[in-house]
Formats: structure tokens, sequence, C-alpha cells
């Protein structure tokens, strides 16, 4: 059994998707969380600056005393896991591979669309993941950054004409393509789950990358009996990089309880 907290970061309220599935599949568990809310986006960024802001990152979680850090972000994950991985001595985990793994396990047709942002699209790395589990499998890819500063202004819920909008002109052409599973492959567009639902319809299996990664880290604390002690209350705390106030707001309504008094401001540039 291990009590220390998990650390898990992300551009901004993204990561979010993978803390409350963490809180749902191991609610035991404390969560250091930290959103880089002043430096969001991160996906239409070079591979070089997502590399740097990402060791900041890791650098300030790792100011508290961790047994595992979750990239809840598909950017870093598909850009920065590697080299995260290599420099660091606990265990960090991703969100793309698990992702590519469940949509894998879950088409029928083997006809998967993937939607994410520039950098992941760029990097290949969830059709690598998919192509080594389902090698006959056919992938569309498609960057969508406008969904990342939508979210982040708020803009995800169903009736919002702006983010229905969007949502048609990004995926008119999967749904025409008539994929059976769709990866949601930023941990921002599990908020958007509810609009893109709608648009896909029913026969179109969405996969949430936070969800899957949360899966994954509770697979992997159980085999190393890290699991904190079953039947405790987890705590968790919020860290951003811009003021706490908007954060307060929206991870609130998206994790349905009052993050008030839990949010705190950091310099990320210190790290
Ligand atoms: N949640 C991040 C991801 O999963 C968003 C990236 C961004 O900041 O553009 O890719």
């Amino acid at each position: 059994m291990d009590g220390r907290p998990i650390g898990v970061f992300d551009s901004g309220l993204g990561g979010l998707t993978t803390v409350r599935a963490i809180q749902r599949l191991m609610p035991e568990e404390d969560i250091v969380y930290f959103g880089d809310t002043g430096r969001v986006p991160y996906g239409g960024r070079s591979k070089e600056t997502i590399v740097k802001y990402a060791r900041q990152d890791v650098a300030f979680l790792r100011s508290f005393d961790l047994k595992a850090i979750v990239i809840a972000c598909g950017t870093v994950s598909t850009t920065a896991l590697e080299v995260l991985a290599a420099e660091n001595d606990l265990p960090i985990l991703g969100v793309a591979k698990p992702a590519a793994l469940a949509a894998a396990e879950a088409t029928s047709g083997g006809k998967i669309g993937l939607i994410g942002t520039v950098a992941s699209i760029r990097s290949g790395a969830y059709e690598r993941f998919i192509k080594e589990a389902r090698p006959e499998a056919q992938v569309m890819a498609k960057a969508c950054p406008l969904f990342v500063p939508l979210v982040e202004n708020g803009r995800f819920q169903p009736g919002d004409v702006v983010i229905e909008t969007v949502v048609r002109e990004y995926l008119t052409e999967l749904k025409e393509a008539r994929i059976d599973t769709l990866i949601l492959g930023c941990t921002h567009y599990p908020l958007l789950e509810e609009v893109i639902g709608a648009f896909m319809g029913p026969k179109v299996t969405l996969i949430d990358a936070g969800a899957a990664g949360a899966e994954a880290t509770k697979r992997q604390l159980t085999a190393c009996a890290a699991l904190a002690e079953p039947g405790r209350t987890g705590q968790s705390r919020y860290f951003v990089s811009d003021t706490a106030e908007d954060f307060t707001q929206l991870a609130s309504i998206f994790l349905r309880q009052d993050v008030s008094g839990r949010v705190e401001h950091v310099d990320i540039s210190r790290y």
C-alpha cells in the first residue's frame, strides 16, 4: 500500500477528465493536480516547447512526494512521455496508449476516427499504438485546434451554437466515412462528449482518453501494490499557473463538486 498522492497534469482544464475518472475508480487516492492555464494551449506548439513546458510541470509536481505522475494530456503523452520517463525515477503514465488500445478493442468494423491537437496528430503516436494492437484497422485522423480554446472559455455545453458549429465543421468528414469508434485523443474533448456524441450518433463508440489513462493507472498501481488504503476518502488539491478564480468556476461545474478554496496559483516559471 502507498498513501502518497498521485500527481496529474495538463495544459489546463482537460486533465480534469482524468481526475474525475481517478476519483470514480480510486476514491481513496489523494491527487495533486497542475493545470498550466497561463500557457494553454500546448497543442499548436513545437515539440521543443512542449517538452520544455512538460519538464517544468513535472518539476513542480515533484516538489510533492508522489507515487506516480499521470500525464493527463494527449499532447504531452504523444510528444514528451519518453523524455519525461527517462529523466524521472517514478512511474510516469500517459493517456495515448491506453486510449489507442481501448479503441482497438472497441472497434467493430476496424474503422477508427481520431481527433486531437495538431501536435498529437503530427506525432503519429495513436496510429502506431492502434496498428500494434490491430494491424488491419483503418485510422482517420483529424486535428481540431479550436476545441481547446473553446472548452477553456466554457463553451462546451449542448445548445451552444459556437461549439455545435465547430463540431460540425471538424467532424462531418469522419461521420461521412462511417467510422464506428472515435478516440477523443485530447483530454479536453470529453468535456464535449455530449455535443460530439449527439453529432456522431449512437452507433459511434467514443473513447475518452482521460478515462482510459485513469484505468491504466489503476491497473499499474494495483500491479505494484501501490494503491492507497481502502475505505479512506482521498483529498484533491489543484494548482494553476493563471488565476485561480476562472479555473475554480469551470472545474466546479465539470467535476460537479465545489473546489473553492482548494485551487492555488503557482509561478511555473520558477521550475
Ligand atoms: N488536454 C490537452 C491534450 O490532451 C490539450 C492540449 C492543448 O493545450 O492544446 O492534448
